[in-house]
């Protein structure tokens, strides 16, 4: 029996962490504004959008939604970006993605001022966390750092596995784990003996995109395994890249799928836009 790593309850924790703060500033006068960008109407970016939004209004931080049309040009959206960048009540701006196929989604990134780059994508925030220096972090590895941290589940010296290299999860987490010196492996669609390296692990990152991709045969008994996938199965229920049914009796430790990463990527996100007025404040 592997103990449940509750994100729903963590992630409440930080929102109302960051609450507080948000209106200690208030009380001195400081607004907090998030602008979020979004680019079409791709369903599951408008879900996204819209809990981000909620968030927004549960800790008290203004949003500033722009909600443009999927022929928007990429030269448009350089300008919007442009215009935030310079706009002295905004802290923070987030371009949702996917963008659509004709917008160069890294030349977008770059347009952002790193001091306003709450998602962490940008090439200067990525390049202070791989040198240790202080920036913003991508908001779903900051998000699992968090859970394993609150959840007593030590890294210095343990063997971490990341399975996935994306910009957005997989490179950063192994940075991350790094930082908190872990021994990191990360391990991607071409890795050979991927089961056997990931059984070496202590602690497993699961950043794949497919469903219940990881079984028992993957997971070191007692390991804590960490799920950032997210899908829907047949019957329209919600699933992530560990099949958890399987996982669960031989792991120490496991998020669930919900309620486990997901609902931290948020809370991160929150906890960025925090920073990001108290730095400029600074
Ligand atoms: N699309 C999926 N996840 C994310 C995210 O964390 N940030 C942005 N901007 N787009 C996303």
């Amino acid at each position: 029996m592997a103990y449940i790593i509750d994100g729903k309850r963590i992630s409440g924790e930080i929102k109302d962490e960051v609450r507080e703060q948000v209106e200690a500033l208030k009380k001195q006068g400081r607004e907090i504004t998030l602008a979020v960008i979004q680019v079409g109407k791709d369903p599951a970016s408008t879900v996204y959008v819209g809990n981000k939004k909620k968030a927004c209004e549960y800790v008290g931080i203004r949003s500033l939604a722009y909600e443009l049309p999927e022929e928007t040009t990429e030269k448009e959206l350089l300008e919007k970006v442009k215009e935030l960048n310079q706009d002295g009540q905004v802290d923070g701006i987030l371009v949702q993605l996917p963008l659509p196929a004709h917008i160069c989604e890294n030349r977008i990134i770059e347009a952002i001022s790193p001091k306003k780059d709450v998602d962490g994508f940008h090439p200067q925030s990525v390049g202070a966390l791989s040198i240790g220096k202080e920036g913003f972090v991508s908001c779903t590895p900051a998000g699992v750092l968090m859970l394993l941290k609150r959840s007593g589940i030590e890294i210095e010296g343990k063997e971490c596995v990341v399975m996935g290299r994306s910009n957005i999860v997989g490179k950063p987490m192994a940075m991350l784990l790094l930082r908190e010196n872990g021994t990191v492996t990360v391990c991607h669609s071409r890795t050979q003996n991927l089961k056997e390296i990931a059984k070496r692990a202590d602690i497993l990152v699961v950043a794949v995109g497919k469903p219940k991709f990881v079984t028992e045969e993957y997971v070191k008994p007692g390991a804590c395994v960490i799920d950032v996938g997210i899908h829907r199965n047949e019957n329209n229920k919600l699933c992530g890249d560990v099949d958890f049914e399987r996982v669960e009796p031989v792991a120490g430790a496991i998020t669930p799928v919900p309620g486990g990463v997901g609902p931290m990527t948020i809370a991160m996100l929150m906890y960025n836009c925090l920073w990001a007025a108290k730095r400029e404040n600074e």
